[in-house]
């Protein structure tokens, strides 16, 4: 009999805040691809098994187009057409569209630029605890360290002054955190676009050293800058914003951790690797079959909906041991937290440069850091959210 999942977003077991829904990790025992119902009727399919989830992502017959995204765990778009992405916003193409725009930015991107970066971020990171440390305990640590970090760092390599944050933090929240209605999201995006709007053409008027001003020296339209700068803005901040402070929970609930972390500085580039394993913040992405697709042993009928778990497939015991541990002198490698294939994460070298600098650098500067909370008591965003994470993150340290 066919492995059925009934009901998605699935929900996480209460006290289990880091390991994916309890549904999902039974769903991936029965088999790493099962039958998904979608509320509009549609037979779509969910796979959560790393395998098969890797050989969606490489695959060209399954695509990213959001105009082919016509079914949605929590939307019925009904008889609306659903419609292409808009110009710039290439995560929602597939090739040739979306290398015309990935290309001229990849080489922005690179782990030799990113390294560059180490300096900016550490001075960065150096005040964001300074004034932590300044202000004294307790802190949230959301709004004092994990969510300005990336934030200055995303401003200032594309080029929005810091100051102009708060018109598009709150709204990218809002596209991300999953808990807003239809009428405020549609008013964040059109406010977003105004003010992207206005900062490409202030970047063609006077262009300044970074990849915002870069790309005006180009055959890119504004609206496709606008689309390009969303898509960099958003991605760019949130998801690591999220792995910083879910992942300094997930720190403080495993004290033998960071203790062995601090013990060994070397530990840095596994522990990042492994913190984004366990906890695959950005969880699900959909895929449509272009044709008939052998996988698994089924048949995905062209135009099928395929939802991928990754952080099931980050959970999957076939290809890591002990999956639900978390280790961080794991040396497993090869997880899919940044996806696989011609959307792998664009920014990924940034979000190590960040983790392995401000991880460090916070454990080192509070030794006896701790939450000032139960556990139970830390506000966790909804399933919904496309990206997952804590909403705040109630901290104290001995002065
Ligand atoms: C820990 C932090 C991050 C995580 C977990 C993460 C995760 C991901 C994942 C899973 C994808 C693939 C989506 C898919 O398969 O359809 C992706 C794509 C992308 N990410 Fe990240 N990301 C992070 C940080 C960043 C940063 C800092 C940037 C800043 C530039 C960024 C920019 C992008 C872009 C532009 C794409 C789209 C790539 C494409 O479609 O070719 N991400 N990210």
């Amino acid at each position: 009999m066919e492995h059925t999942v009934t009901t998605l977003p699935a929900t996480r077991e209460p006290g289990c805040p880091f390991d994916p829904p309890a549904e999902l990790i039974d769903a991936r025992r029965h088999g790493p691809i099962s039958r998904y119902p979608f509320p509009d009727g549609h037979e779509g399919w969910l796979i959560t098994g790393y395998d098969l989830v890797r050989s969606v992502l490489a695959d060209p017959r399954f695509s990213s187009r959001k105009e082919l995204m016509r079914h949605h765990p929590l939307i019925d778009f009904g008889e609306i057409e659903v419609p292409p992405a808009p110009p710039g916003e290439f995560l929602l193409m597939d090739d040739p569209q979306h290398s015309r725009y990935r290309k001229p930015l990849v080489g922005k991107f690179t782990v030799r630029r990113m390294r560059l970066l180490t300096e900016r971020v550490e001075q960065v990171t150096a005040d964001h605890l300074d004034a932590m440390e300044k202000a004294g305990p307790p802190a949230d640590l959301v709004t004092a360290f994990a969510r300005p970090i990336p934030a200055v760092i995303i401003c200032e390599l594309l080029g929005v002054p810091y100051e102009d944050r708060g018109s598009f933090q709150d709204n990218i929240d809002k596209f991300l955190g999953g808990e807003t209605g239809d009428e405020e999201l549609f008013a964040a995006y059109t406010a977003t676009q105004r003010y992207l709007a206005e900062l490409v053409a202030a970047k063609r008027a006077n262009p300044t050293d970074d990849v915002l001003s870069d790309l005006t020296d180009s055959d890119l339209t504004d609206e496709e800058l606008q689309g390009i700068a969303l898509i960099l803005l958003s991605a760019g901040f949130d998801t690591t914003a999220n792995m910083l402070a879910l992942g300094t929970f997930a720190l403080l609930r495993h004290p033998e951790q960071p203790a062995a972390w601090r013990a060994d500085p070397a530990l840095t580039d596994s522990a990042v690797e492994e913190l984004l394993r366990y906890l695959s913040v950005a969880k699900t992405f959909m895929r449509t079959a272009l044709e008939d697709v052998e996988l698994g042993g089924r048949t995905i009928a062209a135009g099928t909906a395929v939802i991928l778990s990754y952080n099931t497939a980050n959970r999957d015991p076939e290809r890591f041991a002990d999956p639900h541990v978390l280790d961080l002198g794991r040396q497993d490698g090869g997880h899919l937290a940044f996806g696989h294939g011609i959307h792998q994460c664009l920014g990924q070298q940034l979000a190590r440069v960040e983790m392995r600098v401000a991880f460090p650098a916070l454990l080192n500067r509070f030794p006896t850091l701790r939450l000032a909370v139960p556990a139970e008591e830390v506000d966790l965003r909804p399933e919904a959210a496309d990206v997952y994470g804590v909403k705040s993150l109630p901290v104290t340290w001995d002065v």
